[in-house]
């Protein structure tokens, strides 16, 4: 069976930092891809701000730290990725934007035996397997967020994956990166946001219904459900942007009320309050 030493990721965003830092602790030589230079250069300094933060908080000593951070490097050129025994994408959650880096992976990743990801939280993974040559070595590989804390990765196969592109990523999963998996069938929003998108949407419909104040509603949950953060709190971590794009392609798979954007959600998205990233979600962060 293929062992994966050589790791690609696109994208060096929230969720592709976490991912290149993952795969780099775990002694995998990284090369991620991001779209210009003050990309690359914010996906770095990313990087290096978390695994300061790992260093800080003790679960990391400096010279693993420094150690990681040599076998990751950042381009903004596809070609680097001809050698990978996986690239993992994780790029912004728009349809369009993935499948055109598909098809530029594609062309690119040359290694006959390589793998191709992506961390979509809710696209069909068979769509994006559509715009390759190689649909049976493509599959949803579904990190969540923050990637070097939270433990789960969810493995989608679509209808084209191969049996062996499955067992691989399985092994890579767990004895590389030392995390756990679920399967999940290739449905928009596959077991855990279908699960968590309605919670995040109701508790956004509960504040703008003046049912509650934003902080009993995350109150609530945290000291009531033992949740480590409350909906709205959580929204701001994952990106309000994100989780209406989530909600919106779960809206259009399943066409249940429940997944439908309230309208204090979209606003809050259209005047760029999109949580931590952007300074400004349900709370401050400036
Ligand atoms: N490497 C290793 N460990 C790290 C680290 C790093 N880079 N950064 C932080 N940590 C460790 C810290 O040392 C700490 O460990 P400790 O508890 O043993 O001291 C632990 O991670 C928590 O870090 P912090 O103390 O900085 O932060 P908090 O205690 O405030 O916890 C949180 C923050 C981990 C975000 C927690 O509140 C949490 O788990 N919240 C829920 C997050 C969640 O639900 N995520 C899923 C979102 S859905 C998703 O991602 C899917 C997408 O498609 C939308």
């Amino acid at each position: 069976m293929t062992s994966i030493s050589k790791v690609g990721v696109v994208g060096l965003g929230l969720m592709g930092s976490g991912i290149a830092e993952v795969c780099a602790k775990a002694g995998l030589d990284v090369v991620a891809v991001e779209y210009n230079e003050s990309a690359v250069e914010a996906g770095l300094a990313r990087v290096t701000s978390s695994v300061d933060r790992a260093v800080s908080r003790g679960k990391l000593d400096r010279s693993a730290a420094d150690a990681l951070l040599g076998r990751l490097t950042a381009t903004t050129d596809y070609s680097a990725l001809a050698d990978r025994d996986i690239v993992i994408e994780a790029a912004t959650e728009n349809e369009q934007a993935k499948l055109s880096i598909f098809r530029a992976l594609d062309e690119a990743v040359i290694n006959p035996a390589a793998i191709l990801a992506s961390n979509t939280s809710s696209i069909p993974i068979a769509r994006i397997a559509a715009a390759t040559k190689r649909p049976d070595r493509v599959l949803g590989m579904h990190f969540f967020n923050p990637v070097p804390v939270q433990v789960l990765v969810e493995l989608i196969p679509s209808l084209s994956t191969s049996a062996e592109t499955l067992a691989v990523v399985e092994a890579f999963t767990t004895e590389s990166l030392g995390k756990s998996f679920i399967h999940a069938q290739d449905r928009a929003g596959f077991v855990v946001n279908a699960l968590l998108v309605p919670y995040l949407l109701s508790a956004v419909r509960m504040l703008d219904g003046g049912h509650a104040t934003k902080e009993d509603i995350d109150q609530g949950m945290v000291q009531g459900c033992a949740h480590p953060m409350g909906p709205l709190t959580l929204l701001d971590l994952v990106g309000l942007d994100t989780v209406k794009s989530i909600a919106d392609v779960l809206f259009t798979e399943y066409g249940e009320a429940q997944f439908t954007s309230p309208p204090l959600l979209s606003r809050m998205v259209e005047a760029g309050h999109t949580g931590r990233k952007s300074g400004k979600g349900f709370y401050d962060y400036t």
